[in-house]
């Protein structure tokens, strides 16, 4: 790909505004975390962001001069895509199951589908799909749970090799409480896991998790070889759940009588730390997210998730209460979650702070959908901003993507309403392009819509 630009105003984030005092980051605006230019002109080259400033008459003539191509993105916002820091290739097909809370939810529906991951060719078919979801939606990044079939990892990453997306993903470990046929073993489990580690992690954009799905369905002696497993292989990632519904963590404390909490049970087995990443934690104590805070373990908020099988509220301020933030990025958690769109996620944070009786702001959203979520990931040298040397993943928003959006845009006073009116009204159909490594990937620009 040879370099090109893209004009067209854009944001990205220099300051976490959970944590950021009014006016701090240099540059940015008072009260904010957040770079905004109105005009920008942001320069692609070798699948990098060579560089990111004011549009001006000089800097596009000396580009001009160099025979870069300029792309104009007129009515619209350009982001640095999307982050998922927890979702579910497998369970695209059974997005939107009706009934049932998480346990029964996890039984009637999911347990099924994700068995016929056995077969490589479904697999084939459903990670293409999911990735052509991602990407629509203008998520450029995930971290995701594949089955617990070797072939489901195997056809996850190679279909996102192909595409030149950076992604997470592993092979659920699961030897306890599930069907026979979507069980492995404590040891057998963790050598698969380590056989796709050595072959994917590291090998592209790809990066390997080690996933047990969660401490009901994986013995104590398999939680201890994963946790031995992914101790030995430093960068490598390891992903599950944690406190999702009161019943979870009820049967979590009947299975494990001599875990001090939940997040105890992953702590002696060696699996809290930078990059671990602990789906929602909706219902954890203090001295959980205290833990978390120390170690550098990263929570995912899934409100999507949450509200749909009734989960319960998520505490976001708490999690990220200034004295002891804890890492946080934002997840779809597809097929419990009900879109793929990162901005459906971010209005649906809103509504669950709102109903704890938290305001989250627009910013703080957008952060936790980008840069939050890059920190959240360890990530944050590579995606998730604007700035020269990142990784060039980014989204384009349509700002006139339907009537009602461009009516309502209308009457905003600056970014933050821009931004918070973008989060409640939006969802794919604002994707006019996805770039991933600079090349154009996704969105309706690139299906040779109205750019
Ligand atoms: N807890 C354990 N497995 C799952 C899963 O697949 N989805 C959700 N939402 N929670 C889980
Ligand atoms: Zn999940």
């Amino acid at each position: 790909m040879g370099t090109q630009a893209l004009r067209g105003a854009a944001i990205s984030f220099e300051a976490d505004p959970f944590l950021a005092a009014p006016g701090t980051a240099p540059g940015t605006a008072p009260g904010t975390a957040l770079r905004h230019w109105t005009d920008a002109l942001i320069v692609l080259e070798a699948g990098r962001i060579r560089s990111v400033g004011d549009w001006s008459a000089a800097a596009a003539a000396a580009l001009a001069a160099e025979g870069v191509p300029v792309t104009h993105h007129r009515d619209a916002l350009i982001c640095p895509g999307f982050i998922d820091a927890h979702v579910h290739y497998p369970q695209l097909p059974m997005i939107g199951a009706h009934g049932e809370q998480l346990l029964g939810w996890l039984e009637r529906h999911t347990f099924p589908t994700e068995a016929a991951f056995a077969d490589p060719a479904h697999a084939a078919r459903v990670a293409e799909a999911f990735l052509d979801a991602l990407l629509a939606a203008g998520t450029t990044t995930a971290a995701v749970y594949c089955t617990v079939h070797p072939q489901s990892v195997e056809a996850f990453f190679a279909a996102s090799e192909r595409r030149g997306t950076r992604m997470i993903a592993g092979k659920v470990l699961m030897d306890r409480n599930a069907p026979e046929a979507l069980r492995d073993t404590a040891e057998g489990g963790v050598a698969d896991s380590a056989a796709l580690l050595a072959r994917w992690h590291g090998r592209g954009r790809q990066l390997y998790a080690v996933t047990p799905r969660f401490a009901p369905t994986s013995s104590p002696a398999q939680l201890a070889a994963a946790g031995r497993l992914w101790q030995a292989h430093p960068g490598t990632y390891m992903q599950t759940h944690i406190a999702e519904s009161p019943a979870e963590v009820a049967w979590v404390r009947e299975l494990f009588p001599e875990a001090a909490d939940y997040l105890d049970v992953y702590r002696q087995a060696g699996l809290t730390g930078p990059r671990a990443i602990l789906g929602h934690g909706i219902h954890l104590s203090e001295a959980e997210f205290c833990h978390c805070h120390r170690s550098g373990t990263a929570l995912a908020h899934c409100p999507t998730s949450n509200t749909f099988l009734g989960s319960g509220l998520f505490r976001a301020f708490e999690a990220r209460r200034p004295a002891r933030p804890v890492r946080l990025g934002l997840g779809t958690d597809i097929g419990a979650g009900t879109s793929p769109c990162q901005l459906r996620s971010m209005g649906e944070a809103y509504k669950v702070a709102r109903l704890g009786g938290h305001d989250l702001t627009a910013l703080q959203a957008f952060y936790l959908a980008t840069r939050g979520g890059a920190e959240a990931l360890y990530l944050e040298d590579r995606i998730g901003s604007l700035a020269p040397g990142m990784e060039a993943d980014l989204v384009v928003l349509d700002l006139k993507a339907t009537p009602l959006l461009d009516f309502r845009l209308g009457f905003c006073d600056g970014i933050e309403e821009v931004l918070f009116v973008l989060m409640t009204l939006g969802d794919e159909r604002l994707v006019r392009a996805t770039y991933v490594s600079g090349t154009l990937v996704s969105g309706t620009l690139a299906a040779g819509g109205a750019g």
